[in-house]
């Protein structure tokens, strides 16, 4: 898509429409079990990130945190719950709207009949709506870690406004990770794959090496990415340090 009379590419940023408000993904689920019902009752609520929290994030934790490290759309939370126990001194803020994906995780924190009583991780907090939100409300330098593992691609072009890798929402995730902080980004998407390129690729706030083809060491596998490479899809993975 070029340019009227100029024969050059427009910058992503101009092709793009701003990002909108609301989330397009599924967030309800028809029917609830009374065991999933439980979690997001009893267990939830426990562990909970409230947005209030937001201007000094680390006072959410029952105990001091060596970085804060926060995850985008965190899906069945295998690769949230990896992290929290091989970082103990770490606090993650593990971010998911989808109920399912919330109840799948909270499911693996407590057993049945324990959801109102059983005790939580110290050093996880769960946020259950717009990701975006919560990163704009957050100090500038409070992050030392942002996880992106595969976000939805919305992968036709009058949806690109709606990825989560858009031009307007660098400034603002740059704000929130302190200097030499890093922004893990994992997709199989061919067409999410070439946004990721071109996007970051017209950008100076972060270093972008080229992207990984093999998983790095440190980073826990996910549910969408097995389903990706059992497709026969070739994930990438980058990652980018905020400059
Ligand atoms: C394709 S799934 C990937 C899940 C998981 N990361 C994985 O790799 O298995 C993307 C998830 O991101 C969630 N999501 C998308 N945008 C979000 C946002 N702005 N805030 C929080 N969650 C979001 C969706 O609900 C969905 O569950």
């Amino acid at each position: 898509m070029n340019e009227p009379g100029t024969g050059a590419s427009p910058s992503p940023e101009r092709r793009v429409k701003p990002p909108p408000d609301r989330l397009y993904g599924r967030i309800k689920s028809h029917t609830l079990r009374p065991r999933q019902r439980k979690l997001l009752d009893e267990t939830l609520p426990r562990i909970r990130f409230q947005m209030e929290a937001a201007t000094d994030p680390r006072a959410a934790f029952p105990m001091a945190l060596d970085q804060l490290w926060l995850e985008v759309g965190f899906g069945g939370g295998e690769h949230a719950l990896s992290q929290i126990e091989t970082n103990p001194s770490v606090g993650l803020i593990a971010c998911e709207v989808f109920e399912l994906g919330l109840c799948s995780l909270l499911s693996r924190l407590v057993p049945d009949d324990a959801e109102a009583t059983g005790p939580l991780p110290a050093n996880l907090r769960l946020y259950d709506d717009d990701a975006r939100q919560l990163i704009r409300a957050l100090p500038d330098g409070s992050l030392h870690r942002l996880f992106l593992m595969f976000p939805d691609p919305w992968p036709k072009l009058r949806h690109a406004k709606r990825r989560f890798v858009h031009p307007a929402l660098l400034p603002d995730i740059a704000r929130v990770l302190v200097l030499g902080g890093e922004w893990r980004i994992a997709s199989d998407d061919p067409t999410y794959q070439a946004w990721v390129t071109e996007v970051m690729g017209a950008q100076t706030l972060f270093d972008v090496p080229p992207p990984a083809t093999i998983r790095p060491e440190g980073w826990p596998p996910t549910r969408y990415e097995a389903k990706a490479i059992r497709a026969g899809r070739q994930p990438l993975y980058w990652s980018a340090v905020r400059r």
